[in-house]
Parts: C-alpha cells; sequence; structure tokens
C-alpha cells in the first residue's frame, strides 16, 4: 500500500514522511510543487529509500493528482500542501487561494474520481485527511474557552480564510460525495525544518545573525505551542482511527505569550552560543508595528483526540524549544540555504 503526502517538502510534511517511513513500511509518494516554503534537503534523512519517490507538482494539476493516485493504487491521500504564512497572506492573498482553495478543490476532484474507481476493501480502506489550523476558529479573549472542534468559524486573516474555505469544500465533499474524510485542526507548530519566517526559527536565526529580534506590537499575543513531532503522531493516529468525517482539533495545551517565547529562546542560546560581547540576545528585542488583524490568542480543546483516539503530545515545550534550538545551531548550511535568493526580497520588503 502507498500514500500521498502532498506538501511534503515542507516544514511539517517532511518531518510526516520522515516518522511515516520510521514506523510503517507503508511506501510514500510525496508530491510538492517545491515553492519558496518547500526544499527536497529537508527529505535528505530518507537517501535512496525505495520506499519513497518524490514528484514534483502542483495538488492543482488534477490530472497529475489522479494519474498519481492510479499508479500507486494510493490507500490514503494526507494533505499538507499550502500557502501558510499569515504575513505573507497579507501583503499577497491570491497565491492562498490558488493554492489553499482551488488546489484543495483539484485535489478533492480527483480524489473523488479515483474513489469512484474503487471496490471492496481498498473502498473501505480509503482516507483523505486534510491538514488544518486552529486560525479558522479566529481570535480569542484571554478569559475565554479553548477552540472546540463546535467553535464557529471566524477567520481573520487571509490565509486563516483560505484554510476555513478549504475545510469547508473537504466537509462538502463529504456530505455531497462520501468522500471519506478527515480534517485536523492544529495549533502553532515548532521544530526542525521550519522555515525561518516564522516566529522561532525567525528568532533563533536573527539572533545568531546579529539582527533585531522583531516582536509585533506588545508581543502579550498568546498561542498553543505543539512540537512537530507531536502534530506527527496526531496525523497518524487520525488516519489510523478516526471515523470518516470526523474532525479533530489537536494541541500541545502550551499556552504562551509570544515575548515569553522569544525570552527563553533568548536564554536557550546564551548558554549554548554566548554572544561576544557577554550581553544576552534579548538585547536584540525590538518592538515593530503589529500584524493587522493580529489573532491576540490561540488556544486548543483537544479533548476529542485524547478521548477518542488516546492521543496526547509527548514533548514539553522546555525540551522542545530547546533540541528545536539545538537543531538550528548544527544546521547553519541548511539556514543559509532557505535564506538566500527568493526569501531574502521577501525579508526586505516585510522588515523594510
Ligand atoms: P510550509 O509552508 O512549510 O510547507 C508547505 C509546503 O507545501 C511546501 O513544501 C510547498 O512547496 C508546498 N506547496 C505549496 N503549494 C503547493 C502546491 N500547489 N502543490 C503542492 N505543494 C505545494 O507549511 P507547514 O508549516 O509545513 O504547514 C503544512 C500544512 O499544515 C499547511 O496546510 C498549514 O496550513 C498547516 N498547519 C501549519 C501549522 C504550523 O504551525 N506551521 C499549524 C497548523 C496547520
Ligand atoms: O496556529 C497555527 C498557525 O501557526 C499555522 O496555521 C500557520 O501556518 C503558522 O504560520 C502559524 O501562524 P502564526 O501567525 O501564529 O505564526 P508566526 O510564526 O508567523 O507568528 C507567531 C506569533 O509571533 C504571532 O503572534 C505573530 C508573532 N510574530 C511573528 C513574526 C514572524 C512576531 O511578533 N514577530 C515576527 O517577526
Amino acid at each position: 500500500m502507498t500514500i500521498l503526502v502532498t506538501g511534503g517538502a515542507g516544514f511539517i510534511g517532511s518531518n510526516f514522511v520522515i516518522d511515516w517511513l520510521k514506523q510503517s513500511d507503508e511506501a510514500v509518494v510525496t508530491l510538492d510543487a517545491l515553492t519558496y516554503a518547500g526544499n527536497l534537503a529537508n527529505l535528505g534523512a530518507l537517501g535512496a529509500d525505495s520506499r519513497h519517490r518524490f514528484v514534483r507538482g502542483s495538488i492543482g494539476d488534477g490530472v497529475l493528482v489522479e494519474r498519481l493516485l492510479r499508479q500507486n493504487a494510493v490507500r490514503a491521500v494526507v494533505n499538507f500542501a499550502a500557502e501558510s504564512h499569515v504575513d505573507r497572506s497579507i501583503s499577497g492573498p491570491a497565491p492562498f487561494f490558488e493554492t489553499n482553495v482551488m488546489g484543495t478543490l483539484a485535489l478533492l476532484e480527483a480524489s473523488r474520481a479515483y474513489f469512484g474507481t474503487l471496490d471492496g476493501a481498498a473502498r473501505e480502506a480509503f482516507r483523505l485527511l486534510h491538514v488544518s489550523t486552529d486560525e479558522v476558529y479566529g481570535t480569542l479573549a484571554p478569559d475565554e474557552p479553548a477552540f472546540a472542534e463546535t467553535t464557529p468559524y471566524r477567520p481573520n486573516s487571509p490565509y486563516a480564510a483560505s484554510k476555513a474555505a478549504s475545510d469547508h469544500l473537504v466537509r462538502a465533499y463529504r456530505e455531497t460525495y462520501g468522500l471519506p474524510v478527515l480534517v485536523t485542526n492544529c495549533s502553532n507548530n515548532y521544530g526542525p525544518y521550519q522555515f525561518p519566517e516564522k516566529l522561532i526559527p525567525l528568532v533563533i536565526n536573527n539572533a545568531l545573525s546579529g539582527k533585531a529580534l522583531p516582536i509585533y506590537g506588545d508581543g502579550r499575543q498568546v498561542r498553543d505551542w505543539l512540537h512537530v513531532a507531536d502534530h506527527c503522531s496526531a496525523i497518524r493516529r487520525v488516519l489510523e482511527a478516526g471515523a470518516p468525517g470526523a474532525t479533530f482539533n489537536v494541541g500541545g495545551d502550551n499556552q504562551m505569550a509570544n515575548i515569553e517565547v522569544v525570552q527563553l529562546i533568548c536564554g536557550l542560546l546564551d548558554v549554548r552560543r554566548p554572544r561576544g560581547d557577554g550581553k544576552s540576545y534579548a538585547e536584540q528585542v525590538v518592538y515593530v508595528a503589529d500584524r493587522p488583524g493580529h489573532d491576540r490568542r490561540y488556544a486548543i480543546d483537544a479533548r476529542r483526540i485524547a478521548t477518542e483516539l488516546g492521543w496526547r503530545p509527548a514533548v514539553s515545550f522546555a525540551e522542545g524549544l530547546a533540541t528545536t534550538v539545538d537543531w538550528y545551531l548544527a544546521n547553519p548550511d541548511w539556514v543559509a540555504d532557505v535564506t538566500s535568493g527568493a526569501y531574502r526580497d521577501w525579508i526586505a520588503r516585510q522588515y523594510g
């Protein structure tokens, strides 16, 4: 049997593919368009593993997707492919709708056509798992209860709106065509191979390069951080045991204000790679203009996945953040590669 992983050369997708092949003999076809965020080096640990095949292409190419599904007798699709950075969606929303909405639509259409050809055990086993985000629920006040699967969608950024639209499409394909779909809505991930436009790797990279550590607004916005390995284990569990049509929230039960996260990173770097002048990296913190429409707080109520599927996060934030800092310290070449060219142009536009 084979699974098709879309967006498998990105941050979470590559961690998922590597973890999957460590734990299963089921082969993987990775389909990735290799945008600025996709990097084949993320899958380098697989070497020449014959269970893995990489195909460069878009989820928006329905003909290609349907061919891959048929040729490989795919048992499940896990859809990570997306434009994923909120700030980029504010500067230029169109690619987010092209990939996250129209791309997901094409992927669903190809999957529906393929599902229609299946019968017996293959039809029974087929699943499409769509990886989504807690941002579809909008923002929480400090005292509001965490997002549950029943919380109404109220997306506030173009990115969140595009993910919400894709979730609705996935749901509609279940209700209308009976496609056996699953959706996961996860909180902020961190860990190895995260592109250094996102808060944690950006702060590590800027700190080591002697640059400012930009904090949007007052830095008191709260995120619920989850190590990427825990997100991957949740997706595996949902794929294995989630009932078709079900949605599961995934989170780390680890709410923290951005400025606290940045201070923790500075503290870890102060010990591991002290600054030449003996001062703390925290000296590099600079408060900058806030993100427009910035969601104040995310928090996930992960009781459904815990009680129904027995999943819980295994990595504490203290351990996960320390190993993440160590990974970036040990992989300067990876950072240098991904921070060249197009990425540098983006950083120049975003931060001036
Ligand atoms: P990422 O930006 O690191 O990776 C996205 C990958 O998708 C890249 O490899 C890119 O090349 C690929 N891609 C983009 N457009 C494509 C297309 N049209 N066809 C095929 N591949 C395409 O993103 P990530 O952080 O790994 O996020 C993966 C998924 O998880 C996204 O759907 C995102 O919305 C969701 N998610 C992310 C987080 C997080 O904290 N990073 C949390 C919850 C959910
Ligand atoms: O909640 C899940 C989402 O988490 C995913 O769906 C997105 O794909 C992922 O990018 C992430 O979105 P955020 O906007 O929360 O992540 P980001 O790392 O961009 O920002 C985290 C917080 O840090 C947010 O409150 C904005 C703030 N921030 C971010 C950057 C890049 C700063 O203060 N300064 C910065 O330079």
